[in-house]
């Protein structure tokens, strides 16, 4: 009996080339940006679990785009596994389930897009790190997916959201919203303000070394947040990398950057006593320990040189972006109370002070590496 009574999912599950029927689905997450629901079907006797997630078109507007890039990037993936004669390929690299007609996704009558993953059991996602152990896990998994994925063969990957890291382009794009002010929010966030207009000497060091060519464009995941990595619940080990939207040309840094922001605190995006916001050593380098452990077969010299920095970096740059969207109205970030936005940026914000008090120890560690 279909316990979930929403009609679209019972639509939606019959599009794709899953054998049995749906018993039930329940919401597995909503989040910022996808809506994600694991169902159960009855496959002869047996009940299996899928995924289906509505993309989100609002934010990727080439929804083909993003999944001819997820299934080039999952085929490979296996690929690379089936290669290295590991086990258990199932449960390491996302596996698409296609529709009746062989697609990747499923538009329906009133435009939404879903998708179909095969659901990884046994295995689960954490919002914060809990573990320096479970740190290392985490950018050891992006470490040997952007590894696995520096040989992918055929042309550059689609850019799903142009820029999307450019960190000179998100400046540009505060300062619009600063001048424009249309919902009269820039007094409320004056500090926040004046604190990302001081540090514009950081905005340009990667997009310059890029330019340079001492860093080069990879193949990199762009959202390495610890809750897209599923631990297996046996061994704590990590297992795959989920939420492939944005997996896209960019630069390694962004990736660990990322994690840096991601993890190394102790608190939640938008934590609310900025006192518990800080970044722990412990975790920074157990990030960069598993970080370079895995990305070590293709990692350059001069990129490495730079993975210290990003942390600051892509924490000042998710800050803007945050403030930003709270400039604006919050129409990216999904919101669940007023000043949501402005909360996540202090948060991100109090971070970048506390990456600061540490960065010669981070950089003399990672060199040491
Ligand atoms: N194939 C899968 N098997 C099991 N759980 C999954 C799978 N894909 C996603 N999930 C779970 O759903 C959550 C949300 O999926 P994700 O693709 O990360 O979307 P969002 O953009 O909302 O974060 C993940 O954090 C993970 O817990
Ligand atoms: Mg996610």
């Amino acid at each position: 009996m279909m316990t979930y009574k929403e009609e679209r999912l019972l639509d939606v599950s019959k599009q794709f080339q899953i054998y049995g029927e749906i018993q039930h689905a329940e919401p597995c997450k909503i989040g910022h940006i996808n809506e994600t629901y694991t169902a159960t079907y009855n496959q002869g006797g047996v009940l299996v679990r899928y995924i289906h997630q509505r993309i989100n078109t609002g934010v990727f507007q080439k929804p083909q785009d993003v999944m001819d890039n997820v299934a080039r990037v999952t085929r490979h993936l296996r690929q690379k596994l089936v290669v290295a004669d590991e086990d258990d390929i199932t449960r390491k690299a996302l596996v698409i389930i296609p529709t009746h007609s062989g697609k990747s996704y499923y538009r329906n009558h009133s435009g939404e897009c879903w998708r179909t993953f095969v659901f990884i059991e046994n295995a689960q996602t954490f919002e914060t790190v809990q573990s320096p152990e479970q740190a290392y896990e985490a950018a050891f998994a992006f470490g040997r997916f952007q590894c696995l994925l520096a040989d992918l063969p055929g042309k550059r990957l689609a850019e799903t959201i142009p820029d999307f890291h450019n960190t000179r382009k998100r400046f540009i794009a505060l300062q619009d919203a600063v001048r424009a002010d249309t919902r009269n929010r820039a007094k409320e966030a004056a500090s926040e303000i004046a604190f990302a207009l001081k540090q514009e000497p950081i905005v340009d060091v990667l997009l310059d070394a890029l330019k340079r060519g001492e860093v080069p464009e990879r193949i990199t995941h762009n959202d390495t947040k610890f809750n897209n990595v599923m631990l297996d619940n046996a061994t704590g080990k990590a297992l795959a990398v989920v939420d492939l939207d944005t997996v896209m040309p960019g630069l390694v840094h962004y990736d660990f950057g990322d994690m840096v922001r991601t993890t190394t605190s102790p608190t939640a995006e938008d934590e609310l006593d900025l006192s518990k916001v800080r970044m722990q050593m412990p975790m920074f380098k157990a990030l960069a320990r598993g970080y370079i452990e895995a990305a070590s077969p293709f990692l350059k010299k001069k990129e490495k040189s730079f993975i210290a920095f990003a942390g600051k970096l892509i924490t000042y740059t998710i800050g803007i972006r945050f403030l930003t969207d709270f400039l604006q109205g919050d129409t990216y970030f999904r919101v669940h109370r007023p000043h949501h936005n402005l909360d996540r940026c202090r948060a991100q914000f109090k971070l970048v002070e506390s990456i600061v008090k540490h960065e010669d120890a981070m950089q003399k560690y990672v060199d040491s590496l």
